[in-house]
């Protein structure tokens, strides 16, 4: 993509994506991600067709979407979220010969139904009518549409939206297995666990323009942090651990079953070391945790320094 721009019409004018531009390479998982409204699904409309452009360009496996949209159409797929768009009253095979006969070549299409929905887990059920299927197995049902045509790119605008955790796993896991083989893929999520479980790279849209675009490693450093802390003990909250731990980030919460503390560290030194042992010896801990920063604590650093 090349400084694509597009602007809806209105008085005044939208202007929902104001030059934004990024690679997605073949096997790379990229994580685009921005608040409502940011432009996000705008773009992947753009770059499957259904929508052009204002202005800038782009293009998959080598081919501009500009004057060759058809050409193009061949080589990507793009899944939106949500169990819409699925005939309820026919088998899984049944919808998906449907959908991939309405947008593709019928050539070996029943063998490369069965190849899709064996590829999602859906083997054993592709003669069950999709009505007796759960959201999670409609959302692979989606995918299996989408993986038919064999695409290098692979677009996916919330596909884990509305789904229970185990479901969203397998969803999770089935993207994993396509970028593994050599898919490129642009997720959209609302939940930071896909993103932090499966991308690669982070492009952050505000506003219309990309102000981020960097391996996920070094989006997560943007956290500002290098771990956050737990502790948590039964009975009354420690009241000295904050001035112990001098941090301003120390958070005390006192619950009817005890109470926890939550503070980040900036870096790991013998200073954070040995007040961490002082509270630790002074106060019946129970539960101590350790986690790095994830996508979620870059995210709110961002929106706090924003406001
Ligand atoms: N067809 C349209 N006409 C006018 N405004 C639109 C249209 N489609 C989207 N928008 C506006 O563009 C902005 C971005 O929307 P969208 O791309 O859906 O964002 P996201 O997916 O990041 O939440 C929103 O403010 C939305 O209201
Ligand atoms: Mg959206």
């Amino acid at each position: 993509m090349e400084n694509l721009r597009r602007t809806f019409p209105g008085t005044p004018p939208v202007e929902v994506l104001r030059g934004v531009g990024f690679t997605v390479r073949a096997g790379e998982i990229v994580g685009l991600l921005g608040v409502n409204g940011a432009g996000k699904t705008t773009l992947l409309k753009i770059l499957s067709t259904l929508l052009l452009p204002s202005a800038g360009k782009a293009g998959v496996c080598g081919i501009d979407l500009a004057g060759h949209g058809h050409e193009a159409r061949r080589h990507f797929s793009v899944v939106f979220g949500g169990d819409r768009g699925l005939y309820p009253r026919l088998s899984a095979l049944d919808n998906i010969m449907f959908f991939g006969g309405l947008s593709g070549p019928r050539r070996n299409l029943r063998t490369r139904a069965l190849a899709a929905l064996a590829e999602v887990g859906l083997a054993e059920r592709a003669r069950s009518r999709v009505e007796t299927f759960s959201k999670g197995m409609r959302q692979r049902l989606h995918l299996a549409v989408g993986l038919l045509n064999q695409p290098c790119l692979l677009m996916l605008d919330e596909p884990t939206i509305g789904l229970d955790l185990m479901e969203a796993e397998r969803v999770r896991d089935t993207v994993a297995r396509l970028a593994r083989a050599g898919t490129a893929v642009v997720l959209t999520s609302h939940y930071p666990t896909d993103i932090d479980r499966l991308a690669g790279r982070v492009v952050l849209l505000d506003s219309g323009t990309v102000t981020h675009d960097l391996p996920i490693a070094e989006f997560r450093r943007q956290a500002g942090f290098t771990a956050e802390v737990r502790l948590s003990g039964p009975g009354v909250a420690p009241q000295d651990a904050a001035a112990l731990l001098t941090d301003a980030s120390v958070r005390i919460d006192q619950h009817e079953e005890g109470w926890k503390i939550t503070f980040q560290v900036g870096a790991w030194d013998a200073t954070v070391l040995s007040r961490l042992t002082e509270v630790v010896r002074r106060h019946p801990v129970a539960d101590f945790d350790v986690a790095s920063p994830g996508v979620e604590a870059v995210l709110r650093r961002l929106a706090l320094n924003h406001g």
